[in-house]
Formats: structure tokens, sequence, C-alpha cells
């Protein structure tokens, strides 16, 4: 049984058919693409995956139990963790305490785990924003805010984590630095589900790609059988 799976979703915003039947799943430790044009409905399916947003047809399931009436944040304590396309993050507080926020909240329901103040000095190091621990989000460069965003989501503990654009304002280097953070995440057992325009990435740390398109899913498979598919080259990629 697959970790999340997305079962014929549609959502419709008065005559917007944003998402169109949608199948998609993350079959578990991993990284799963979900790539496709502008207006595609990628950041609708995250909504309906985290709970923000009612699909007018159609069921999420997360370990095969249907997430129907699930509250966003009862989503988030079984496990799913998302980041934001139009960031999310506290810009007046430092990047450590937009973290130890998150592991605070988590850590009053998981009372066992470990304490907060090591977990979020992990959490700072792992996502390499280290050397700015102390620095106000609203003074760092939005890339490096989006790291924030992952550290701030990681410090929740999740089973599943969604990742809206997570490179936007990274530099070629800092791009290099997140790619073997989300395999080191696998590692630990992450699912992970991302969307992603820098599609040199999407190929290096992806283990299966889905391809959307005016709410359709055109394509599916691994990243060689996508990047040879002439639909979605013609939709997406573009010509050779
Ligand atoms: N709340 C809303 N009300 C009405 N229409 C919406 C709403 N949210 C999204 N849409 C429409 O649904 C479609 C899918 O949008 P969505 O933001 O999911 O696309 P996307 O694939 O994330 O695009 P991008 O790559 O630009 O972020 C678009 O036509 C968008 O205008
Ligand atoms: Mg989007």
């Amino acid at each position: 049984m697959a970790l999340l799976e997305v079962r014929g979703v549609t959502v419709r915003f008065g005559g917007v058919t944003a998402l169109d039947g949608v199948e998609a799943e993350v079959a578990g430790a991993g990284v799963t693409g979900l790539i496709g044009p502008n207006g595609a409905g990628k950041t609708t399916l995250f909504n309906v995956i985290c709970g923000l947003q009612a699909p007018t047809s159609g069921r999420v399931l997360l370990d095969g139990d249907d997430l129907d009436g699930v509250a966003p944040h009862q989503r988030a304590r079984l496990g799913i963790a998302r980041t934001f396309q139009r960031l999310e993050v506290f810009g007046s507080m430092t990047v450590r305490d937009n973290i130890r926020v998150a592991a605070e909240v988590h850590r009053r329901h998981h009372r066992d785990g470990p304490p907060v103040e090591s977990t979020t000095d992990s959490i700072v190091e792992r996502v390499g924003l280290g050397s700015v621990a102390r620095e106000r989000v609203d003074s760092l460069p939005t890339g490096h805010a989006r790291l924030v965003e992952v550290g701030r989501a990681l410090a929740g503990q999740p089973r599943i984590l969604l990742l809206d654009e997570p490179s936007s304002g990274l530099s070629e280097e800092e791009t290099d630095a997140f790619a073997t953070l989300l395999d080191d995440l696998i590692v630990d057992g992450l699912g992970i589900l991302l969307v992603e325009h820098d599609v040199e990435l999407v190929m290096r740390v992806c283990s299966h790609i889905h391809v959307l398109d005016f709410g359709r899913v055109i394509a599916a498979g691994d990243p060689g059988s996508i990047q040879k598919d002439e639909l979605v080259r013609s939709a997406y990629l573009g010509a050779p």
C-alpha cells in the first residue's frame, strides 16, 4: 500500500476545473516529482492533500485511511507537512525561533520525543542555516527563507513532506546542497512530493514523476520515460 494516494480528485472553482480526476501516489520513502506548466493545478493538489481545499470529488488516503473530514492540523499531526509557494514564515523572528516554534508544537503532542532545543539545533544545521541561525528571517534572501520553511516543516517530524517550488531563489551551489539534503531525508524514511520548475533538479532527485497539464495527469513514470514522453515534451519540457 502506498504511503499517500490521491484517487480521482477533481476541484472546480466556479467554471474553472483546476484538477480533473487526478490519480497520483507517493509510494513511500523517496522523492516523487509533480511537474507541469503554470496553472496546471500543482498547488491546488497540495492544498487538497493537506486539507486546505476540499475536493469537489475524489479522495486522499494516508496509509490506506481516507482523510475525508480530517482537518489540516490533524493531518499535520498524522505526519503530513508542507511548504508554501508564497512563503509563509515569521519574518520578524530569527531562523532558529521559526524552527523552534514548530518543534515546540510537535513536542506538545509527542512528549516522549527528543528535547526541543536539540531538535531545533540539529534541524538548523541540517538545512544549512547554522551561520544565520540568529538572523531575522526578513533580513535574509528568499532562498534562505525557503530553507527556514523546510526546516519548520521538518520540526514536525513528518512522514510525508510536500515542497512547493523550494529551490526558487537558491543559487546553483545552494540548489546542489538542497538536492543532497533531499537525498539524506529519504534515507531516513521520509516520503517527499516535490513541485519544482527546475527540471534538472527534478530529474536528479526524483525516482518517480507525475506530470500535470490543465488539471490532468498526462504522464507518470521514471525520469527517463518522462523526458522522452512526446506529450510531456510538447506540454512542458519543450521540443529538443
Ligand atoms: N482559490 C481559487 N479560486 C479560483 N481559481 C483558482 C483558485 N486557486 C487556483 N485557481 C485556478 O486553478 C488553476 C490551477 O492553479 P494552481 O495554482 O494550482 O496551479 P499551479 O500548477 O500551482 O501553477 P504555478 O506553477 O503557476 O504555481 C489555475 O487556473 C488557477 O487560476
Ligand atoms: Mg503553484
